[in-house]
């Protein structure tokens, strides 16, 4: 039996709905050594800013049962040597690529905007992911997605800026009351789309040293620890906006967990800490949720997008 496995966001077509989490791939070019890049539904890459940045001081990784705490602080080359290393780097082979930005005020995410609106449709860019939920920031303030005004501020900028040149996917966090209003106030500003979920703020206390493992002491939870939260915000948003596709991610490794943040509401699902233990995880995902969704008779993908909601 056939498949059509294809998803869309806004305006934008994947081949197939498995995607890079940005921040667990970089831009692609380590793994690209064990699959080819273009069989992915999209590589996210990793949150870019204007300017270079070192990131946090180390140790900045930490285990946890069933996870892993990060608190990396969005280390990257900055956004002219990105656009000239690495999506160039991309484009030259033709890998569907989403851009995660990321800013440190309001007018830096529209400044991102700017510059990538200015590489045009000739990029290979096939939508923006803007980033306003890392937890590794100097201050809390900066988490624009925990507040329904801050939130809405920067995709405000960010459409007007990008003027409809590519989709924008709206990454938002589980961290908040209420991620609905949060998911409102962002697609009421103009989001095409959802980024669900970042990680959750945590912390681990070496109880040798008696000091927290982390050097920025708190960092981002994932793995399959976070699953069942991924799942919870996926339904409840997919509940209350039911066309915004969302791309799923928070501790996939099979195809059967990428199957669930589907029937929850998914329109594609991104692979993150996973592919640290298993570079192929993610061709080993599309795999297994092909067969998955072909055992279940299912012939187009996106009759399978929140079918947890049908009574
Ligand atoms: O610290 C980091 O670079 C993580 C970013 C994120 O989770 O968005």
């Amino acid at each position: 039996m056939s498949l059509d496995f294809s998803t869309k966001i806004g305006t934008s077509r994947f081949n197939n709905p498995i995607f890079t989490a940005s921040g667990c791939a970089s831009s692609g070019k380590e793994l690209s050594q064990f699959f080819d890049l273009k069989d992915l539904g999209a590589m996210v890459t990793k949150s870019i800013m204007l300017k270079p940045r070192l990131g946090r001081a180390t140790p900045r990784m930490a285990e946890t049962p069933s996870g892993m705490l990060n608190s990396i602080g969005l280390q990257g080359p900055g956004i002219d040597t990105f656009l000239e290393n690495d999506l160039a780097w991309l484009h030259e082979r033709s890998v569907r690529t989403i851009v995660s930005i990321a800013g440190e005020t309001v007018e830096e995410f529209g400044q991102l905007a700017r510059r990538l609106r200015s590489e045009g449709q000739r990029s290979g860019i096939s939508a923006i992911e803007v980033n306003i939920s890392c937890p590794n920031v100097e201050n809390r303030g900066q988490v624009f997605a925990c507040h329904t005004d801050t939130a809405a501020a920067v995709i405000e900028n960010v459409r007007r800026n990008l003027a409809g040149e590519f989709p924008i996917v709206a990454k938002l966090t589980p961290d908040v009351t209420d991620i609905v209003s949060i998911a409102k106030s962002v697609i009421d500003a103009g989001a095409d789309g959802l980024s669900l979920i970042n990680t959750l703020l945590g912390m681990v206390i070496d109880t040798n040293t008696m000091r927290p493992k982390l050097a920025g002491k708190t960092g981002g939870l994932s793995g399959p620890a976070i699953r069942p939260i991924a799942v919870r915000a996926i339904y409840q948003v997919h509940q209350s906006f039911p066309n915004i596709p969302i791309v799923g991610m928070g501790g996939v490794s099979s195809g059967k967990d990428a199957f669930e943040l589907i029937l929850a509401g998914a329109s594609a699902v991104s692979i993150g800490t996973a592919s640290f233990g298993n570079p192929t995880a993610v061709m080993k995902v599309k795999d297994e949720l092909a067969n998955i969704l072909q055992e279940k008779g299912f012939t187009d993908f996106r009759l399978a997008i929140g079918q947890a909601h049908k009574s």
